[in-house]
């Protein structure tokens, strides 16, 4: 398989994305060859660490101290966040030295912003070992740690020198986690290539193989796209927002089922992504074939569409879809202070790769489609287009 390099550039910084076969070992001579440093600080997802033999590769090799971090979200923490500056200080990091998150999601973010924070900010190297870090969080430059008061409130943008990509990775990965990931790939066809879409659309073989040449070549391109849209608006003011379709929705359900394992990030972000092209078609922005194919697409890839595909509840936590009350569901929306006086943005398709932001949507309107359409079949039934507008609240376009 070759190295399909992706290059990204932000203003005069300049790093590559690295996607192909770099294991067992050739990631690490990219990391030192691209960096050139004597100090080397590799924080690894314990999982990944133990299912690929990282640090028995990485002991011995000269500059490199080893530090491994569980993943899941309950992980990225500020006490995770302290401990880790804690020792890496200890451990003698300075400006030329360079931290190698190496894992999901939640160490990509929490040592990349260790490395942001840290001595006012250290060099950054990602090696992203979950599909939903290979596609979403290793690039754009995004860090961050949860606060009690919610997710990511606490964050910095620190690009790195360089993002390793193996697929080669994802072969332990569990398959809940893999679909999570899936579901952020094809939301990136959704929100902007019809094309990227289909030939997903249409593989749902080669995932279920995780063939990695299939993997490398999606990955490489979803990566693309993202750099894409993220370019010039690294800030979120305009595009970058698109790639929040179908997380309003999925907030709202990741906030009531609370961060535990219940329900994670892609899995939302799949019954998320239904839910908004559903509320798009019930307004007349999308026509109901398109809603149809999007749900398809999602459940022919085995990514959740709706509460009847979600996992069954934690054994002793109780089911948390009790908690979807009109009340809940609009207390959630509103958790974000604009949306009480401007009104939510939605992420809405006007077509299959043409996503486009819609502002000004009433939070109320938001949560009560929400509820009646999450107590529809687990068929997700499309009602036809009720020529139904906004509201004069709205101040969308
Ligand atoms: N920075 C961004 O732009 C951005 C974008 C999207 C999501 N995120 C963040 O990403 C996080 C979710 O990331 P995630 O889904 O990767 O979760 P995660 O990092 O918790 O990883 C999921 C699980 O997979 C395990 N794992 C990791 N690699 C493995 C491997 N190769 N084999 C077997 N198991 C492995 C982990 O130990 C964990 O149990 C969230 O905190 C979210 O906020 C950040």
């Amino acid at each position: 398989m070759n190295i399909l390099p992706v290059d990204i550039r932000r203003g005069d910084h300049h790093y590559d994305i690295l996607v192909g076969d770099l294991l067992p070992g050739r990631w690490l001579e990219e990391i030192e060859a691209r960096a050139k440093s004597d100090k080397y600080f590799a924080v690894i997802d314990a999982r990944a660490a133990a299912a690929h033999d990282i640090p028995a590769r990485l002991a011995g090799r000269r500059g490199w101290r080893i530090t491994v971090l569980p993943g899941g979200e309950d992980h990225k923490k500020i006490a995770d966040y302290a401990a880790l500056c804690e020792s890496l200080i200890a451990d003698g990091v300075d400006r030329r030295s360079v931290v190698a998150a190496i894992g999901g999601g939640v160490v990509g973010d929490l040592a990349g912003f260790a490395a942001a924070t840290i001595l006012r900010g250290v060099r950054l190297a990602q090696v992203p070992t979950t599909l939903l870090a290979q596609v979403d969080s290793s690039v754009g430059g995004k860090t961050g740690i949860n606060l009690a008061g919610g997710k990511n409130l606490l964050g910095a943008f620190q690009q790195p020198e360089v993002v390793i990509i193996d697929p080669g990775f994802l072969a332990t990965l569990p398959e809940r986690e893999f679909r999570a990931g899936m579901a952020e790939l094809v939301k990136h066809g959704i929100i902007a290539d019809q094309d990227f879409f289909d030939r997903l659309a249409a593989s749902a073989g080669f995932f279920a193989k995780r063939d990695p040449a299939f993997l490398a070549e999606a990955v490489a391109h979803s990566c693309r796209m993202k750099a894409d849209i993220v370019g010039g608006d690294e800030r979120e003011s305009g595009r970058r927002a698109l790639l929040n379709y179908g997380h309003t929705f999925g907030h709202v359900l990741e906030t009531l089922a609370g961060y535990d394992g219940s329900l994670i990030h892609g899995e939302a972000v799949g019954v998320g992504m239904a839910l908004a092209a559903k509320f798009a078609a019930d307004r007349g922005m999308i026509g109901r074939n398109g809603v149809q194919r999007i749900v398809l697409a999602l459940r022919r890839l085995g990514i959740p569409v709706c509460l009847d595909d979600l996992p069954q509840p934690l054994e002793g936590r109780g089911d948390w879809r009790k908690r979807l009350t009109a009340d809940a569901i609009l207390a959630a929306m509103l958790k974000d202070k604009k949306a009480a006086s401007a009104g939510l943005t939605l992420i809405l398709p006007a077509d299959i790769g043409d996503c486009r932001a819609r502002p000004g949507v009433p939070a109320a309107a938001a949560a009560a489609f929400m509820l009646e359409a999450l107590a529809e079949s687990g068929e997700m039934a499309v009602a036809p287009p009720t020529g139904r507008r906004y509201n004069n609240k709205e101040t969308g376009p």
